[in-house]
């Protein structure tokens, strides 16, 4: 592994690790993206979505582009959770202004010929992290990630995103054991993908659940809760030091028994999440990250202050990372970031 600043001296390890900071680490989800000019031009440079991803070189630097301008305490490898479907076999495609788009799986007889090995096809994602741990700042921390089992099945199935997950909960309900041999298959080839990004140098790990909500509660314990507990138990029996990160979106008061059992040491909490619940309930498990909503981010001035002073008023006192309720939306303008790092970093207790 790189030479570099001793890991225990990034911001975002040691929170992590159960520490509470006088300045709270931050980094944002969707920090790479359409709101930066410069992603902008990589990408048109790039020619589609999944090749950026694919292209270890353009990759880093849209990965460092946010680093540079605002000089986060964390970088998360600029990918995708639907890399993981195209390397199973499921060719993903990015529509302009459509979202992805994959061929819906819908025959149990399909589900076995998913190839789980995804490492090779995803040498590339690897490379870019290996260069990543060479180019990034020492105190800079590098997280990995891929999507739970539950929200990639949803695009598997689907065939693209939906605000229902309807015909991923169809499949679920009317045969829950053969939706398990697809979670299954799943949590195979995630284990694959996150140990191999572990391996080239990343050193956090997120698993994002963005349609954990949509799960009745009886479910959300066996296809949100149980393979991300399965996930992270290889996980930490492999990378006992690499701390993972949960994001249940929409989870609610589930995020505690989320949060109790699947063994992660930081959960994401969404925008909607109550902060007394995250003060009394989650910060006492472990460290929380969160949850300004993107569109406060989008609004700025007043309303995104105070809105970032009263999270960081009631999850400061206890270890806690500043990040949004979810990704960063194409239309922020980046001067609003930059205030809102400002903002953070400037209110030492
Ligand atoms: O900066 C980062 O956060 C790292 C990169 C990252 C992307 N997607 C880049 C991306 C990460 C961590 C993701 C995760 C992801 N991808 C999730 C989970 C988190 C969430 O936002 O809920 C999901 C559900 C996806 C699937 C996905 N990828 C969708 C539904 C879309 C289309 C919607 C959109 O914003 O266009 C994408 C495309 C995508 N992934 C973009 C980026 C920067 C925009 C594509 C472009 O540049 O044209």
């Amino acid at each position: 592994m790189p030479s570099d600043v001793p890991s225990k001296t990034k911001l975002l390890l040691r929170a992590l690790s159960g520490e509470t900071l006088k300045t709270p680490p931050i980094w944002l989800m969707r920090q790479a993206g359409r709101y930066l000019p410069e992603y902008r031009a990589t990408r048109t440079q790039a020619g589609s979505f999944l090749d950026l991803c694919y292209n270890p070189e353009l990759a880093e630097e849209v990965t460092l582009q946010p680093i540079r301008r605002f000089g986060f305490d964390a970088s998360i490898l600029f990918s995708d959770i639907l890399v993981v479907p195209d390397a199973m076999g499921r060719k993903v495609a990015f529509r302009e202004g459509e979202g992805p788009v994959l061929e819906p799986l819908r025959h149990v007889d399909e589900i076995a010929r998913l190839n789980c090995d995804v490492t090779e096809h995803l040498a590339p994602v690897y490379e870019t992290v290996r260069r990543l741990r060479k180019s990034l700042p020492a105190e800079t921390a590098l997280i990995g990630f891929a999507g739970a089992p539950w929200t990639v099945a949803t695009y598997i199935v689907g065939g693209s995103g939906s605000q229902d997950q309807a015909a991923a909960k169809a499949w679920m309900y009317r045969a829950g054991d053969e939706f398990q041999q697809l979670i299954d298959k799943l949590v195979a080839a995630t284990i694959e993908h996150l140990s191999a990004q572990v391996e080239a140098g990343a050193e956090v790990l997120q698993i994002f659940d963005t349609w954990a909500g949509s799960l009745p509660a009886l479910y959300f314990h066996r296809f949100s809760i149980a393979p991300t507990k399965t996930i992270v138990a290889a996980l930490r029996a492999r990378f006992p030091d690499v701390p993972v990160i949960g994001f249940p979106r929409g989870a609610g008061a589930l995020a505690m028994e989320y949060f109790l059992q699947t063994g992660i040491q930081g959960l994401s909490l969404d925008t909607a999440q109550s902060l007394s619940f995250a003060k009394e309930a989650l910060q006492p498990i472990g460290c929380v990250q969160g949850n300004l909503d993107p569109l406060l981010l989008v609004a700025g001035g007043k309303a995104m202050r105070s809105a970032a002073r009263h999270i960081l008023g009631e999850l400061r006192d206890r270890p806690f990372v500043f990040n949004l309720g979810h990704g960063i939306v194409p239309q922020t303008p980046p001067e609003h970031v930059a205030a809102l790092v400002e903002l953070v970093r400037g209110s030492p207790k």
